[in-house]
């Protein structure tokens, strides 16, 4: 028995010296890479003379024992890797990775609030929401790849100040308690969940939804301008689009979001809703724009148009031009007289905005799909 536990303490010498420091030195034993133990077993069998730690006598028992002593090894730490409470060590929680099913609570959650908070406006913060969604990826520029949803940055002063942004501390203050009851979120994947559920929310089309954004410090922020200036003309449209990527059929699409909301005096300084139903999406926007004459309001503040029939519904000079434009004006009536055709178009132009600028790890055909309230 002695002479067999010598042998096996040489074998363990010879054959596995990073086996036995290893273990000898930490309670924790570092299982040897394939090649490491590899070239130690060639070394202890085939060329023991190179260091001669242990004279091998041509017994092949040590040899065996040593094989024993490390199969015996791995089989213990298969069991620490899996089991190290067992050993004494706290077990590792592996890291939380969100799924659809978190994200869905997210959005249920965004959901809940929206239904709680009707007094707000018109009934409902969904216009605001999308809004803040829309800014926060509209500073998107192409050629530089800077700005866009990625960053959440318009929480600093410089971006949350720019006069584009006035009255959409009201979205950021109501998705604020969502963040705390889930704060594994980060701002800028909220932000853009809760565009995506006010769309939905307001019986507008489904918008397919990826995760990853990041967010980042002030030194992200985009230099004011980036967003559009409602008191200009087709080229500024075209120009403000275009720079995100954008063509005239999206420019359109994506115009109809003003079927949903308000202006306010003490945010842009215009006055007045698109249409009849501010807190339901539909294509009533376009409808309106073609069926309906419009003159300029007389009032004191910047030019805006109203209807001729009622005067209480609005138009900015930017809405103006996608009905005076030839090319926008194709897109125009198409919407009006298809509200499915307007409902896809805008969907994926959406999509495509709240992506702008974003180095996503989800792949474009894994995008999520939410459930809405009413689904
Ligand atoms: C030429 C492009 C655009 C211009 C000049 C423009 C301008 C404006 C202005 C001046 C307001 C009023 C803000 C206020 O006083 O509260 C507004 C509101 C709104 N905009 Fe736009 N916008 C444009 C494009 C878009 C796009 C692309 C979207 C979304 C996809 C969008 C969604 C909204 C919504 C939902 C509101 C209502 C917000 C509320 O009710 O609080 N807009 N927009």
């Amino acid at each position: 028995m002695a002479s067999a536990s010598r042998t096996f303490t040489r074998a363990l010498r010879t054959a596995t010296p990073s086996f036995r420091t290893a273990s000898t030195r930490s309670s924790r034993f570092v299982a040897p890479t394939q090649s490491a133990f590899r070239q130690q077993w060639q070394r202890g069998y085939a060329t023991g003379k190179e260091e001669e730690p242990d004279k091998y006598e041509g017994n092949p028992t040590g040899l065996i024992w040593g094989a024993g002593a490390l199969l015996a090894g791995a089989a213990v730490y298969g069991v620490y890797t899996q089991k190290p409470e067992l050993f004494g060590a706290e077990k590792v929680k592996a890291p939380f990775v969100a799924r659809f099913e978190n994200y869905q609570q997210i959005y249920d959650a965004i959901a809940k609030r929206l239904e709680e908070h009707d007094s707000y406006d018109d009934g409902s913060y969904g216009p605001v929401l999308l809004r803040l969604a829309w800014h926060a990826s509209g500073t998107y520029d192409k050629l530089t790849n800077t700005g866009g949803s990625n960053g959440a940055t318009m929480r600093f002063a410089p971006e949350g100040d720019h006069g584009a942004n006035s009255g959409l501390k009201a979205a950021r203050d109501f998705l604020e308690p969502v963040k705390e009851a889930f704060p594994w979120i980060t701002y800028s994947d909220l932000w853009i969940l809760g565009g995506v559920c006010a769309i939905q929310e307001m019986q507008g089309p489904k918008i397919p939804y990826r995760a990853g954004r990041s967010d980042r410090d002030l030194s992200f922020c985009t230099p004011d301008g980036r967003l559009p200036d409602a008191s200009k003309d087709r080229s500024h449209i075209r120009a403000i689009f275009g720079r995100m990527g954008f063509g005239d059929r999206e420019m359109v699409a994506l115009s109809g979001a003003h079927a949903l909301g308000r202006c306010h005096t003490d945010r842009s300084g215009y006055t007045g809703p698109w249409t009849f139903s501010p807190t339901t999406m539909t294509n009533d926007y376009f409808k309106l724009l073609v069926e309906e004459k419009w003159q300029y309001k007389k009032w004191n503040g910047p030019k805006q148009f109203e209807d001729v029939k009622t005067k209480t519904l609005m138009m900015l000079p930017t809405d103006m031009e996608i009905v005076k434009d030839k090319s926008f004006r194709k897109y125009t009536e198409l919407y009006a007289k298809d509200n499915d055709a307007f409902f896809k178009d805008f969907s994926d132009a959406v999509v495509t905005l709240f992506e702008l600028g974003v180095p996503f790890v989800q792949p474009e055909d894994q995008r999520w799909t939410f459930k809405s309230s009413f689904d």
